[in-house]
């Protein structure tokens, strides 16, 4: 059985780096990875890279500066798949003015990342 079988996960800056290999990673074990990212293309290349190797994904633009995006992103997840497992939240942001709020992402997930 692969690790992450029958869970859900969101990757955010899943369009490349360290988050796109990690949507790929989660997908081969199994997963369902919503790609969350500004970069539309680059996030519908990893979607499509994700599908051709067989597996299940598909991309949500998102701004993790905007809570109403990051609640959106929850809320589309849920949506689509029933449930959220895993949110690998990749996409940095820095300094005070951009302090990380978590009322959004209090969803009953069983892995932050
Ligand atoms: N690469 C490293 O050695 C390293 C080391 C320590 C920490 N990090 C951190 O890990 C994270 C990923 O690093 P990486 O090297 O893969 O970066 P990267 O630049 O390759 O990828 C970052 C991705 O995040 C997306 N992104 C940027 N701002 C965003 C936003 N506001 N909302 C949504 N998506 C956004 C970009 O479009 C891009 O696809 C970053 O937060 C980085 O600071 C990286």
């Amino acid at each position: 059985m692969k690790l992450l079988q029958n869970k859900v996960a969101i990757v955010t800056g899943g369009s490349s780096g360290i988050g796109r290999a990690t949507a790929l990673l989660f997908a081969r074990e199994g997963a369902r990875v919503v790609v969350a990212d500004m970069n539309d293309s680059a996030g519908q290349t990893v979607v499509d890279e994700i599908r051709h190797a067989g597996g299940e994904a598909f991309f949500r633009h998102v701004d993790v500066r905007s809570d109403e995006d990051c609640a959106a992103l929850v809320e589309v997840t849920l949506g689509h798949y029933g449930q959220l497992d895993v949110a690998f939240n990749n996409a940095g942001i820095g300094g005070k003015k951009h302090r990380w709020r978590t009322r959004h992402w209090r969803s009953g997930a069983t892995c932050w990342m």
